[in-house]
């Protein structure tokens, strides 16, 4: 069993939230020596060496400035996000019915909502609340199950396993608890402040998020898989992480892991966003350098790919079913959903090959519409080459995800190699 998969269902257990998993990847990067720069800080010429950046707490680029020439060897990039669909409270959330306490929630991204009903639910995000005099920032998680959304006994639904359908503000506002109190959040959070930050103020906005308390978990008489929430895309997130950390500093290399992809990437933090552009930008200001070492360099693109399902194969093109445990998958698209081309689908493939890891090819069904990823966007902001990877799970945006035990590692080995590559990325 790769220890490595210890660490990330650790890594993804703490992480309920964006922010927490950037406040994460960020503790972690400072174990290992990485120096985080300020984005409203002036940024003299930076030295070689290893720096993070931050942006909105949610997003973030780390990356390795090496010691080789960047025009010379390009900048190898790995892509991410670091957002996962799921239930945000409202701003004004709490209702009283039948003597219970519940919250309104939004439904962030394609929330699978059916694996949501009797979960043992907890509640994480930022908060930002005022003392007085100046506002601050505080991630906050209530770690214990806080709520719950029980499903509809059967026998008065009895056709619910025919035909069930969610009405999202109807049905899924989650229980918190009985009173005949009218209480409110604000008091639920400054309690909440006060245990985790031994903090008091006035809580004037937050992003919460809703949470299943259900740990990650090997799963099968093997451990053949793994089974958690936001395995897409966190999974990917941690392994690239760890790539990025094994670098030897001699080509430039990077990670990019940004918020709101499963809402469209348009955002200030977001791929679509101008924040991975100016972080470039600032390390070689010089334009016609920056022009020559974007053309030298590439990004893959790491989000998880669908399975074929056992139960559900005819979902999938007969030639194209990744299968968990069989290795990274290799997305492609005419349409461009995903940023692979044949050069970089070519690139990615000889990789592999010389690290002896197996990979996939994946392309949907013709008659059905295909997702995408941070991929093609970032392509298209940065004029970067690019392909799409992932690792193959089932469930994806369910609460709970299922990927295999063996597919971390093979990622984790072909991205190690692709940021440790002495010479410039493509083909020849
Ligand atoms: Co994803």
């Amino acid at each position: 069993m790769p220890a490595l998969n210890e660490e990330l269902l650790a890594f993804i257990g703490k992480s309920p939230t964006p922010f927490h998993a950037v406040a994460n990847m960020s503790a972690l990067l400072d174990e290992n020596g990485f120096k985080q720069l300020d984005e409203g800080d002036y940024w003299s010429q930076t030295e070689p060496g290893r720096y993070y950046v931050i942006r909105n707490q949610s997003s973030i680029v780390a990356f390795v400035l090496g010691s080789a020439d960047p025009i010379e060897t390009g900048i190898r990039l790995v892509g991410a996000h670091t957002d996962s669909p799921c239930l945000r409270v409202k701003p004004n959330p709490v209702t009283h019915k039948h003597s219970y306490l519940q919250l309104g929630v939004e439904v962030y991204g394609g929330v699978l909502l059916n694996p949501w009903f009797d979960r043992d639910l907890s509640l994480a995000g930022r908060i930002t609340y005022s003392d007085g005099s100046s506002i601050h920032n505080r991630l906050i998680d209530f770690t214990r199950a806080a709520g719950v959304i029980p499903s509809l006994a059967i026998h008065l639904d009895r056709n619910v396993n025919d035909s069930r359908s969610i009405n999202p503000q109807k049905h899924i506002p989650p229980i918190l608890l009985q009173t005949d109190e009218t209480s409110s959040i604000d008091d639920l959070l400054q309690s909440q402040l006060e245990e985790e930050h031994n903090a008091k103020g006035k809580i004037l906005g937050y992003e919460l998020s809703f949470y299943d308390t259900n740990p990650p978990a090997f799963v099968g008489i093997n451990n053949d898989f793994i089974a958690s929430a936001r395995l897409d895309n966190l999974l990917s997130c941690f392994v690239g992480l760890k790539a990025l950390l094994s670098a030897d500093g001699t080509a430039t290399t990077m990670l990019v892991c940004n918020d709101h992809e499963e809402v469209g990437s348009a955002s200030a933090a977001g791929a679509q966003g101008p924040f991975l552009k100016s972080v470039i930008e600032r390390l070689f200001p010089d334009g016609e350098s920056r022009h020559r070492i974007t053309a030298n360099s590439l990004l893959v693109s790491t989000d998880n790919a669908h399975g074929i399902h056992p139960n559900y194969a005819d979902k999938h093109d007969a030639n194209h079913g990744p299968v968990l445990n069989q290795g990274p998958v290799i997305k492609i698209n005419a349409n461009q959903r995903y940023a692979t081309n044949s050069e970089t689908e070519a690139y990615f493939a000889h990789l592999c090959e010389q690290t002896d890891v197996p990979y996939q090819k994946f392309t949907n069904r013709t008659d059905l519409a295909c997702g995408s990823t941070i991929g093609p966007i970032t392509a298209t902001e940065i004029g970067v080459r690019t392909l799409d990877v992932g690792v193959p799970t089932f469930a994806m945006h369910s609460i709970r995800e299922l990927a295999g035990s063996r597919d971390s590692d093979y990622l984790y080995r072909v991205l190690t190699a692709f940021l440790n590559v002495a010479d410039s990325p493509g083909a020849k």
